[in-house]
């Protein structure tokens, strides 16, 4: 498997499982599946309400001896309600807790929005408005502290846009060493991708596959279906591979971290296998232009009237 290098030298794999959507009933077997298949990289958040089962999932792998703790890389993300500087810990220890881990490898800011405390990804949009005003910068201090006392080995956030980094970057000491945002063929996002590895950043894609499987609370009717895309289409049949491989190529190709959501065996297997595609530069180049700049995770739950974000907080448009 591929890895992407860090400035201090540790090593992510390429490609991981996403854990977002994952029922707690399901995820547990998922994540011995995918480490029985090879995977060394899962991707989970304390918002995805299923930390508990990964945790039992990553421990009985552990003492079944299927992978030792140091071979694996787990990451996980700071709620929006944990933003003040002493929540980052607490924040933290609840991951590890439920993890049943006593580091993790890469800690993320989840979202550059702050919520008061306890309130969730709330089922009504009166819950969303519940805000609080802490600045990114006491975030990110409490996460330069977590990464000194050595319970993280690496920190970086998700859904950061250039202006939201260079708020981090203006804290001093370390900067943040990964964004994780949404990315495909619909969305390709040259100018953030391009500030971040200037800034010796990685990235990670999310919602590789479109993520169709969402809530219908967050999803538009009549999305637009990467699987059903023509030239995606087009390249499942020149290669003789899943419209899910084209998707998971389509990022390791560009070297950056994708981490496809699966809960079922077959589809674990067949997109770590993904990882030894070769499209030609040809084909990555038609892929590269569709860029029709369609967000399936669009924002929006976190902007209205009542809210002090608008969609230029979270995102870089192009
Ligand atoms: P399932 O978990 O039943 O396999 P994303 O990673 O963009 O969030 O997308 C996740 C969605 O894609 C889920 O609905 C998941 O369903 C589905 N999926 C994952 N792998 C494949 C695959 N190889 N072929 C088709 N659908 C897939």
């Amino acid at each position: 498997m591929r890895t992407l290098t860090f400035n201090n030298g540790d090593q992510l794999p390429i490609l991981g499982l996403g854990t977002w959507k994952s029922k707690p009933g399901e995820v547990y077997q998922a994540v011995l599946w995918a480490i029985e298949a090879g995977y060394r990289h899962i991707d989970c958040a304390a918002i995805y309400n299923n930390e508990k089962e990964v945790g039992d999932a990553l421990a009985r792998a552990f003492t079944d001896r299927i992978v030792k703790r140091e071979d694996l890389f787990v990451t996980s993300k700071l709620w929006n309600d944990c933003h003040r500087l002493e929540d980052v810990r607490k924040g933290l220890s609840k991951t590890l807790m439920d993890l049943k881990l006593d580091y993790l490898d890469l800690y993320l800011i989840h979202w550059p929005v702050s919520f008061k405390k306890g309130v969730g990804f709330a089922e009504s949009r009166e819950q969303f408005y519940t805000y609080s005003d802490v600045p990114l910068a006491q975030t990110w201090q409490g996460m330069q502290q977590i990464q000194s006392e050595g319970l993280v080995r690496h920190i970086g956030v998700s859904n950061f846009n250039i202006g939201k980094l260079e708020e981090l970057f203006a804290v001093g000491g370390q900067g943040p060493e990964m964004n994780q945002i949404e990315m495909h063929p619909y969305l390709r996002q040259d100018k953030l991708v391009n500030y971040c590895k200037s800034k010796g950043m990685l990235l990670t894609a999310y919602s590789p596959l479109g993520s169709g499987d969402r809530s219908t609370s967050i999803k538009k009717p009549n999305e637009p279906n990467l699987f059903e895309d023509s030239l995606v289409k087009e390249l499942v049949d020149k290669y003789e591979i899943s419209p899910a491989q084209v998707l998971i190529a389509y990022s390791i190709h560009r070297n950056i971290a994708v981490i496809p959501k699966s809960v079922n065996k077959e589809r674990i297997k067949q997109n770590f296998e993904a990882a030894d595609i070769k499209l030609n530069p040809e084909d990555l180049d038609l892929l590269l232009k569709i860029n029709t700049q369609y967000r399936f995770i669009d924002g929006s739950f976190f902007t209205g009237p009542k809210s002090p974000y608008q969609l230029s907080d979270l995102w870089e448009i192009e």
